[in-house]
């Protein structure tokens, strides 16, 4: 059977406040025009309606990247069926998608970084603890651009 063409694609972390809508905003720069969905969810629900980080949305505006349309908000069961790829920050939060994925549902989960082996590291790290918002923006550049090459 052919693998199935991936059209949307919905970025997974915490929060949905650092990670997932930084990932989501550099991946929509760089897959403009390709006519993909693109969106961010968290799987908490902590931050719901809320803006993101201060502080990624400024590591972001230095690389020339806007988030200030995106807001939180949680997963939803309705998101394994409208989206063909979850891509997950760390592997809490794939196991956390793994319980919430309804039977049945055709979404594919992965986690950002197992397309950026190179990187030596299997999660991309929490910036809200660590604040190394620098340093996870580099490593979400570098897996968004192999992402998109994978498609
Ligand atoms: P994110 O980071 O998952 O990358 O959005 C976090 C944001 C908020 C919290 C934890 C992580 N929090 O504990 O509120």
């Amino acid at each position: 059977m052919m693998a199935a063409m991936t059209r949307s694609i919905l970025f997974v972390c915490l929060g949905n406040i650092c990670r997932s809508p930084s990932a989501e905003a550099v991946f929509r720069g760089l897959a403009e025009g390709r006519g993909l969905e693109i969106d961010s969810a968290g799987t908490s629900g902590w931050h719901d309606g809320h803006g993101s980080d201060p502080r990624a949305s400024a590591e972001a505006g230095r690389r020339g990247i806007d988030m200030s349309a995106i807001r939180s908000r949680k997963v939803v069961a309705e998101d394994f069926t409208r989206f063909d790829l979850i891509v997950a920050m760390d592997a809490q939060n794939m196991r956390d998608l793994q319980m919430m994925q309804p039977v049945g549902s055709h979404a594919r989960l992965v986690k950002l970084l197992d397309y950026a082996p190179e990187l030596g590291l299997s999660d991309v790290p929490d910036p809200y603890y660590e604040d190394n918002f620098p340093e996870v923006l580099d490593m979400i550049e570098t897996a968004c651009a192999r992402l998109l090459e994978s498609l």
